[in-house]
């Protein structure tokens, strides 16, 4: 056999299967975990090793799944292959021979459906194969409780004959501890020639791929077994109780490792924050916050209970106070939000700006120093600085038809519960008095009141209208 360092690598992920133990709906690999489908944490995993090509067989849920991954990793080589119909993992393989048969390269086979799997331990264990002249390398650890897996069978001189599934084990088999982590290395021009004998004679009637091995074996080729150590990076993902255990065992190594780099979490145990959310210093983070995909948290910041911040960024030294939702926006240094504050789809609040209690931004910028304390909503709004919004306030910014802007300049008191009916501009200096409804643009300097509004003063040049 030629040296098979000097092959290609190359990935093939198995995701076609539905999951029939999530009892969903929704396949399985577009199932969640830390805040991403399990399919998204194999597919990184294995674009770190150095590989040339990843193929994935989909099957449920085909075009979903495709989705998700192109949308995570637009500029990558990735190959989509369909198995028409689920009929196992074998068939799942062979679904992929016009792409790979004849081939010169080593096949890493991964699954799914098991998203712990560090790219250092692969990489080791595809070298190990490499350095050999198998045509097959098998990934294996110890359990406790080998329940469900594939079991490793071995001769007396403790060499591997073959792989058997937990269904069709016998009861001394079930005895055997060492499974089968569904990693695998074949030599890609020997697999499917091996493959097409597979039958699916077992108790699911399905082609197992867990059956090359042995046939390889019998063919008179060797098949190495790969011992590893960590036996829970290899877990796969079969249930929600077993999902439910890996977010709780990302959640903790995300936290602690927070912990070390100088965040507080008033309770460690009741904190959710997702692995590529980042933080300043001297941050402190109350129970029940939650903290989702890309967000940073500037240094000093104060996070009350019940919030949850998805994808936004917070400056320095900002308090949100309990009950807030941030989805998408950017909050700048020394700003307050909340209690129950909603901001969202790009929200903008510029340096030491406060918004309060009930109050609701959307895709609107609120300007350096200004104010909205209470029971407001503003949407499509721009508003300058030092401008105070009163209590009860509302951008009026949908006809029915259209969304519409409204322009709040520099300086500008909007008294308690106007409605301003946009599109519409409030110049600079302007004061709206309480209960005023403003349907048309209010000059700079003025006071104006009434329904609908009407200027009542110039504040600068004096006198009533
Ligand atoms: C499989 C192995 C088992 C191993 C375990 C490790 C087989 C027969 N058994 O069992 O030895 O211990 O993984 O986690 O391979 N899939 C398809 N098409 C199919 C069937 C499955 O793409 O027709 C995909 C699934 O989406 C999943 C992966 O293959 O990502 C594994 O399938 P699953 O049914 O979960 O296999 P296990 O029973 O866990
Ligand atoms: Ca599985």
């Amino acid at each position: 056999m030629e040296p098979q360092q000097d092959l290609p690598l190359d990935v093939l992920i198995l995701a076609a299967g539905l999951g029939t133990r999530m009892k969903s709906a929704r396949a399985k690999v577009l199932h969640e975990l830390g805040g991403r489908p399990l399919i998204s944490h194999v597919v990184r995993t294995a674009r770190q090793l150095h590989l040339r090509k990843i193929f994935i067989v989909v099957g449920h849920q085909a075009a979903e799944v495709e989705k998700v991954v192109r949308a995570e990793f637009p500029d990558d080589d990735i190959a989509f292959v369909t198995q028409a119909e689920q009929r196992g993992t074998g068939d799942a393989v062979m679904a992929a021979r016009a792409e790979l048969e004849g081939v010169d390269s080593t096949l890493l086979v991964l699954s799914g459906d098991v998203p712990l799997v560090r790219a250092e331990t692969l990489s080791r264990f595809v070298d190990a194969h490499t350095a050999s002249s198998a045509a097959c390398s098998i990934l294996t650890v110890k359990l406790e409780n080998p329940f469900g897996y594939g079991r490793v069978v071995r001769d007396n001189e403790n060499s591997f004959m073959r792989i058997v599934e937990q269904k069709d084990a016998s009861p001394e088999e079930r005895q055997i501890r060492e499974i089968n982590a569904g990693i695998y290395c074949f030599a890609t021009r020997q697999l499917f020639g091996a493959l097409a004998r597979v039958k699916p004679a077992n108790q699911q009637g399905e082609y197992y791929l867990t059956d090359v091995p042995g046939i390889l074996l019998a063919d008179g080729e060797e098949v190495k077994v790969y011992l590893h150590e960590d036996s829970r990076e290899v877990a796969g993902v079969n249930t929600r109780a077993d999902l439910a255990e890996f977010e709780n065992l990302l959640r903790r190594g995300t936290i602690r490792k927070l912990l070390l780099e100088g965040v507080t979490f008033i309770d460690p145990s009741h904190a959710y924050v997702s692995a590529e959310a980042e933080f300043g210093k001297d941050c402190v983070i109350y129970p029940d916050v939650m903290i989702e995909g890309k967000s940073v948290i500037g240094d000093g910041c104060v996070i009350r209970s019940g919030s949850r911040i998805t994808n936004s960024r917070i400056g320095a030294n900002v308090q949100v106070k309990d009950h807030c939702v941030i989805v998408d926006s950017d909050i700048e240094a020394n700003c307050g939000v909340g209690p129950f504050a909603h901001l969202r789809m790009n929200a903008r609040l510029e340096e030491s700006s406060v918004v309060g209690n009930f109050v609701e931004v959307k895709k609107s910028r609120l300007g350096r120093g200004s104010k909205s304390m209470h029971l407001t909503y503003l949407g499509d709004a721009t508003i300058g600085e030092k401008t105070n919004i009163g209590a009860g306030t509302v951008t009026c910014n949908y006809d029915g038809k259209q969304k519409h802007e409204t322009i709040i300049e520099d300086n500008v008191k909007i008294g308690s519960d106007t409605m301003l009916v946009a599109p519409v501009r409030v110049g600079h200096g302007a004061v709206t008095a309480a209960g005023s409804v403003i349907t048309e643009d209010v000059p700079p300097d003025s006071l104006v009141a009434g329904v609908p509004a009407k200027v009542k003063k110039d504040l600068k040049g004096g006198g009533n209208k």
